[in-house]
């Protein structure tokens, strides 16, 4: 099957490299084309913009920033939505609202063409094992297509209703995640005058109910960073979770609701951008909340 790629960002890459990993025939196109170049070498075809992208493949994959990327590489003049598409199907994989996945399916639809929506948990390392959790937002014919590729990318798929309905889970999964980055560097604050060594604090921390799962998953990066070691590129950083927590405050905005948790760290990340800490990894938030990085 030709696949296709349209974004080889961190997330678009590593899922390529695994896609290229399984074998499959792959083409990519990002707009910086200097992204492209891993990819490439291992073997997938380039295009010169989305549409011919589109026209080349028979399923087009999507993991862009957000609602101004998706603009830009579906609607633009040499957008996805300007190729052959008829018959085609489209795997959108951004961190969105779901008004956008919705606008993007109507589109699509009208192009003749199937999206499934399907926004994912996990980082660079999941996408390249292919150990990603998948929140399916789909008609559940468009699903069944898009099945055999999202289980090989994908540890988990789960369905959770039409278009719309994966943007509305994700952004609600990565609340708590990104607060728990904030809260744990304050949690460590308060053990500082214990001058506990950071891979035994991770260590207990990680048996206990004050702990999230990432802690489990990312502990030993955590330990490394606490103990003001490297620990490699950014993988989520905080800018990545100021755009996802700006576009929940405006997802509940538009419920009439109010996220106060979200917004004062919101708050707390976008000090620390205009500090010069923006391009920090998660596994980092609790060293500089801390006041140990
Ligand atoms: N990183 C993670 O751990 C993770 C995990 C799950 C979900 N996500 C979500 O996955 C998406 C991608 O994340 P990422 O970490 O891979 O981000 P990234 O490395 O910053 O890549 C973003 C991609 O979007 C493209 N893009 C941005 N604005 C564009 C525009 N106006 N026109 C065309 N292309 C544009 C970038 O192109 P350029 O290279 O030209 O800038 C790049 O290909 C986001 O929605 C994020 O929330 C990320």
């Amino acid at each position: 099957m030709n696949i296709g790629i349209a974004g080889t960002g961190r997330m678009g890459s590593a899922i390529a490299a695994r896609l290229i990993g399984l074998g499959h025939a792959l083409t990519v196109w990002n707009r910086s084309p200097e992204k492209t170049k891993a990819a490439v070498a291992a073997g997938a075809a380039l295009a010169a913009s989305p549409s011919e992208l589109a026209t080349r493949a028979e399923v087009i994959i999507t993991i862009l920033t957000n609602a101004a990327a998706i603009d830009a590489v579906y609607y633009g003049e040499q957008g996805l939505l300007a190729g052959e598409v008829k018959g085609k199907l489209f795997i959108e994989m951004s961190t969105v609202r779901p008004e956008t996945e919705r606008a993007l399916a109507e589109w699509v639809a009208k192009k003749h063409a199937q999206l499934v929506e399907c926004p994912v948990g996990g980082t660079v390392g999941p996408a390249k094992e292919g150990k990603l959790f998948g929140l399916v937002g789909a008609e559940p014919q468009a699903l069944e297509r898009a099945q055999p590729l999202l289980a090989q990318l994908c540890r988990r798929i789960e369905h959770v209703g039409p278009v719309g309905a994966g943007a509305a889970m994700k952004l609600a999964i990565n609340l708590p995640l990104i607060v728990f980055w904030q809260a744990f560097g304050e949690a460590v604050s308060l053990t500082k005058p214990l001058g506990m060594d950071p891979a035994r604090l991770i260590e207990i921390f990680s048996d206990t109910s004050g702990a999230a799962t990432v802690l489990k998953n990312r502990g030993a990066a955590v330990a490394k960073a606490l103990a003001g070691e490297d620990t490699g590129p950014a993988a989520f950083d905080l800018d990545a979770m100021r755009k996802d927590l700006r576009t929940m405050l405006e997802e509940a905005d538009s419920l009439g609701l109010e996220l106060p948790t979200a917004a004062r760290v919101l708050d707390v990340f976008d000090h620390a951008a205009h500090a010069g800490h923006g391009g920090i990894d998660g596994v980092r938030i609790p060293a500089w909340v801390s006041g140990q990085a």
